[in-house]
């Protein structure tokens, strides 16, 4: 039975400031439990669906769907299960509260605290933003089945940019194969060349706009957290040719029920 959640033993001093408050948590799992929810993740047939995956790209399988998926362990069930939990966001609010206020005075925009605000599961695709599921809970949260498919030419399955406006956080547990023996894929953290947000571009970034400050090695077991922002910059590093997918959960929460329907707005370079 898993009685905690992975935030759980944490505190604000883990919370590593620069280039933006983020977590990197290296066995973040006990060890014995995450080699079998390693050994017992989703296969490719039901994360990547196809028979000819895109060079170097994401495939998901949505806690929806998943959650329902007999293929799926009992054990994975109550694993994946805690990051679309009301203990989960009040972890995040216990570490992060401090942070999303400061960024998004969300409580005086709700007018109610953090800790009063409900959950909901997200429905659909990247469009879902529009669908009445998608609007249930205040925080329409997801745990993502994700991988990147096999590598036929070296390259970055993403560079720089922020993700979407709407997204309050995100996580990503790193399933890395005990087999994968390529290089990279590992995730950069940026922060921005200017001392200004720059105004006019897209949540990509092109890299002149971008400095690179860190990387979180793509390891097994390794747990990467954020609040996103106007300063999350992050991408992901070229990975070597392999036939081996790069699998990882994305732990995300969406704020679809925001009057101003972003949380920030990176064409203006400002919050909402
Ligand atoms: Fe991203």
């Amino acid at each position: 039975m898993i009685n905690s959640n992975i935030l759980s033993k944490l505190t604000k001093a883990d919370i590593i400031a620069e280039p933006f408050p983020h977590l990197a948590i290296k066995n973040a799992v006990e060890p014995e439990l995450f080699e079998t929810l390693s050994r017992t993740f989703p296969s490719e047939n039901l994360v990547i669906r196809t028979d000819k995956p895109e060079n170097n790209t994401l495939y998901l399988y949505p806690w929806r769907d998943a959650q329902e998926e007999d293929r799926l362990t009992t054990l994975w069930k109550e694993f994946a299960g805690q990051f679309t939990s009301r203990a989960f966001f009040l972890e995040i609010v216990r570490l992060f509260g401090d942070r999303i206020e400061e960024l998004f005075h969300l409580s005086q925009i709700y007018n109610k605290p953090l800790e009063q605000f409900t959950i909901g599961l997200r429905k659909g695709g990247r469009w879902g933003t529009h669908l009445p599921e998608n609007h249930e809970g205040d925080v329409t949260m997801d745990t993502q089945f994700c991988m990147n498919s096999p590598v036929t030419a070296p390259s970055r399955v993403r560079g720089p940019h922020l993700d979407n406006g709407r997204k309050l956080y995100a996580g990503l547990l790193y399933f890395r194969q005990p087999h994968d023996d390529s290089t990279g894929s590992d995730l950069m953290l940026y922060r921005y060349r200017s001392t200004r947000v720059p105004t006019g571009v897209d949540y990509d970034l092109d890299d002149r706009h971008v400095e690179h400050v860190k990387s979180v090695e793509y390891r097994a077991n390794t747990f990467v957290f954020w609040i996103n922002s106007l300063h999350a910059l992050h991408g992901v590093s070229p990975r070597s040719k392999t036939n081996v997918t790069r699998r990882f959960l994305n732990v995300i929460g969406e704020l679809n029920t925001h009057p101003s329907g972003v949380l920030f707005d990176t064409k203006r370079g400002q919050y909402a």
